[in-house]
């Protein structure tokens, strides 16, 4: 990424407009609206510009990520659920080539075995999970790393 013009697109998947009710033991009782002031607040600090988008449906995802090809210099994205199974979306993070950091609230590794899986990881250029709103804030250091290196 430029050091002149930080854009970074936030996508959360499906279920996540439920966090704060949503199995506060395991995502904790921060709602989404909350998250997305402490990311907005964050990226302010980093003089980063956000655009932070929930949906529940895999389609709107890709239409987001298609329609921001020209306007993401990086994304930071909950795939949620679709992280284990959606080639459509790894497609999509594929096809677009802009830099991608896959994130979780929870630790997927140390819950069911299904979780642990991601299809879309290899086309990220990192995962981070089980630190709750600092894995979206460490997502948006590393997308802002990667150009200083
Ligand atoms: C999640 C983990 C996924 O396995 C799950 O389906 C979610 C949330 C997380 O942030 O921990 O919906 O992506």
């Amino acid at each position: 990424m430029s050091s002149h013009h930080h854009r970074i697109l936030v996508l959360h998947g499906p279920n996540l407009n439920l966090l704060g009710r949503r199995e506060p033991e395991v995502y904790g009782t921060m709602t989404l609206a909350e998250l997305n002031r402490e990311i907005e607040r964050f990226a302010a600090s980093k003089r980063v510009k956000v655009r932070i988008y929930q949906s529940n449906h895999e389609g709107k995802l890709i239409d987001l990520i298609n329609e921001h090809v020209d306007w993401a210099e990086g994304i930071v994205i909950n795939p949620a659920a679709l992280t284990h199974y959606s080639y459509a979306l790894r497609d999509a993070v594929a096809a677009v080539g802009i830099p991608t950091v896959e994130v979780h609230l929870s630790d997927i590794e140390r819950r069911e075995p299904f979780r642990r899986r991601s299809v879309i990881k290899q086309v990220c250029v990192g995962q981070i999970h089980g630190k709750g709103l600092q894995s979206y804030l460490r997502g948006i250091e590393l997308l802002l790393g990667e150009e200083e290196g």
